[in-house]
């Protein structure tokens, strides 16, 4: 079932997700839902939070590489690379804002997959992009709070302004 994307401004997208236990009710569904909408919005990834369920769990597929969706579970980052990595991200809550934020360019991260069976990947680029994104989510951060310098945010904050969105959270910081 498709589910309604919460957006910017909704205080939920603030909340810190939980850790999801082995047991956890309904979870094939959240995870169901979870990929019918990132698909259905045209998303590479959404967190659970996203959808306005505050548990530690994300989606991800970027077409060209991944044939199947992620799921991720209870992620957690272990090494970041010192390379940084500039990219324009965009997040299904803030439709219409495209920003560029600086993050390492490689990551290795663990987490649980479906079966919450334990997993160790490597990723580098748009997909380590991606999962720090996410996880950031999952952490009540959006990428926008990864905008650094004066003359960045308030570019941002006109950008957030023409997509109709209100900017003072982004004023609070210049
Ligand atoms: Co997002």
């Amino acid at each position: 079932m498709i589910r309604p994307i919460i957006k910017y401004n909704d205080p939920l997208l603030r909340e810190v997700s939980k850790p999801i236990k082995a047991d956890s009710k309904a979870l094939r569904t959240l995870i169901d839902d979870m990929i019918e909408t990132m698909y259905d919005a045209n998303g590479i990834g959404l967190s659970a939070i996203q959808i306005g369920v505050p548990s530690r769990i994300f989606v991800m597929q970027i077409p060209e590489q991944h044939e199947q969706p992620y799921v991720m579970i209870n992620p957690c980052i272990k090494t970041f690379s010192r390379d940084l990595f500039t990219y324009k991200e965009g997040c299904l809550s803030i439709p219409g804002v495209l920003f560029e934020v600086i993050r390492p360019r490689s990551i290795v991260l663990e987490y649980q997959d479906s079966d919450f069976i334990y997993c160790t990947k490597q990723a580098q680029e748009l997909e380590a992009i991606c999962i720090q994104h996410e996880i950031d989510h999952l952490d009540g951060k959006l990428f926008l709070d990864r905008v650094t310098g004066r003359s960045h945010l308030k570019k941002l904050a006109a950008l957030l302004v023409e997509n109709g969105y209100e900017e003072t959270a982004i004023k609070k910081r210049l």
